[in-house]
């Protein structure tokens, strides 16, 4: 397992390129399996997820060409033979289930191993489940594994509420609907952008949905989806993360390329109040960080709130802003595993229930610390950027999970990162 040696210290100073969405892909290349031809997605990150995900379709028979150097992913469905996704690739990555939504529409059958939990706790699929059922599938559970069928090869339609509000379910229903018999209808449906360039995809190849950015979806069955291109959104929480990154490294002036700024919601305006230099346009942004941070309390919300994604790195920013904020975290209420690790850096950071608080500005002290999951192993490396000496994060396998190339990325700006293989 590969570790960070990182020397802390140096602002973030040049231009970094953002790559494409990992959790805008995952649902695209699902996607693709419902085409009746050939899909070439665009703008595919090099991440582990990605290359878990590849294998997870290839078990179906489905033909998979990943163009690395171009970024692009090549989805032949005529091969596909089987209608599995199996217990020892979904475990890895929890948005395999999307296999359930993705085979339930293509091919009427679906066996796919329920997910596992993960680092912050339970990972509930109950809403998956219910709104295929609602959409008319019969779901048996045997061993581990779903079983959902549609009768006769082909969904009916259906009309179900989402409570609460949920990204894979409303990504699940989506891929079940578009070529059910009738029409369907989602109510309080995600509106993340992960969402919207689903939608606005599907629909490019055919598909009829109608409301797409809005919490009700209405979604008019059709025989088919043509082949083609879907084209992938830049990862806003990678941009997100590389925003906090400059902001909490004094002296740093980083612009970000390829961005897409309508992504960010309403965190562009709560970056705003740190009184740094932003500089935004469609698809460039320019950070400039103050020597001093004010202390800004956040809470994670649906799209188009705080994401969830983003409250890791912002309790750490938060770490070096002068005086008291709190982190709150409405989505997933025991995402705090990186709070003992800050703390062993020198933070001030209690936890009550499901807010951080921290008492800012302290000064952190290199030690080593360990990752325990994607948001967290990035808050580690960023914190030990801002610390005076040497800081070791380990198990950074979970990092190469969703930052293509952090380390190249960060030193290429000014960092001084070393990965060490263990
Ligand atoms: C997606 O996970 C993202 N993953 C997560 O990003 C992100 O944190 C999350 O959305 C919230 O924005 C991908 O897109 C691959 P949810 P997902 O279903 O779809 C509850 C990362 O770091 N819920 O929107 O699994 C659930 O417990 C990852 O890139 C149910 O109760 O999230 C949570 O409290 C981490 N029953 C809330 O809904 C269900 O059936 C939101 O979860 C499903 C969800």
């Amino acid at each position: 397992m590969d570790k960070f040696v990182i020397q802390g210290g140096y602002p973030l100073k040049g231009t970094l390129p953002i790559s494409g969405s990992k959790n805008a892909a995952l649902p695209l290349i699902a996607a693709a399996l419902l085409a009746d031809g050939p899909v070439t997605i665009t703008n595919i990150p090099l991440l582990q997820d990605i290359y878990t995900f590849n294998k997870v379709i290839e078990v179906t028979g489905t033909g998979l060409n990943f163009d690395q150097e171009n970024r692009t992913l090549t989805v032949d469905p005529t091969t596909m033979s089987s209608y599995e996704a199996p217990y020892d690739q979904v475990r890895k990555m929890r948005a395999s289930f999307y296999m359930a939504g993705a085979l339930l529409g293509a091919a009427g059958y679906a066996r796919v191993s329920l997910p596992g939990g993960c680092a912050w706790g339970p990972r509930p699929v109950n809403l998956h489940l219910e709104g295929l059922t609602a959409l008319g599938a019969t779901i048996e559970m045997d061993q581990g594994y779903v079983i959902a069928k549609a009768p006769n090869g082909r969904l009916p339609g259906g009309t179900f509420e989402l409570k609460p509000s949920s990204v894979g379910a409303t990504v699940n229903l989506i891929l079940a609907s578009v070529r059910a018999q009738n029409t369907s209808v989602i109510r309080n449906a995600a509106m993340e952008p992960d969402v919207v360039n689903l939608c606005e995809n599907l629909n490019r190849l055919g598909a009829r949905i109608e409301g797409v950015g809005t919490p009700t979806l209405e979604i008019e069955g059709v025989d088919r989806l043509s082949p083609g291109e879907m084209h992938n959104t830049p990862d806003r929480i990678e941009t997100g993360t590389f925003m906090i990154a400059a902001a909490m490294l004094p002296g740093s002036d980083l612009t970000l390329t390829h961005t897409a700024e309508k992504d960010l919601g309403s965190f562009t305006e709560t970056f705003s109040r740190l009184q740094t230099s932003l500089e935004v346009s469609p698809d460039t942004i320019r950070i400039r960080t103050p020597d001093d941070l004010p202390p800004i309390s956040v809470e994670t919300a649906i799209y188009p709130g705080f994401p969830t994604d983003l409250q890791a790195q912002w309790a750490t920013m938060m770490t070096q802003a002068n005086g008291l904020s709190n982190v709150t975290d409405h989505i997933y209420p025991d995402r705090f595993s990186y709070v003992p690790e800050l703390n062993r850096l020198g933070a001030d950071v209690q936890r009550h229930d499901n807010k951080a608080v921290i008492r800012g500005k302290s000064t952190l002290t290199g030690a080593s610390v360990m990752s325990t999951d994607l948001r967290a192993s990035v808050s580690l490396v960023m914190a030990g950027m801002a610390a005076k000496g040497e800081t070791q994060v380990l198990r950074v396998y979970h990092l190469d999970r969703g930052y293509e190339g952090l380390e190249t990325k960060l030193n290429s700006v000014g960092a001084h990162i070393r990965r060490i293989a263990e």
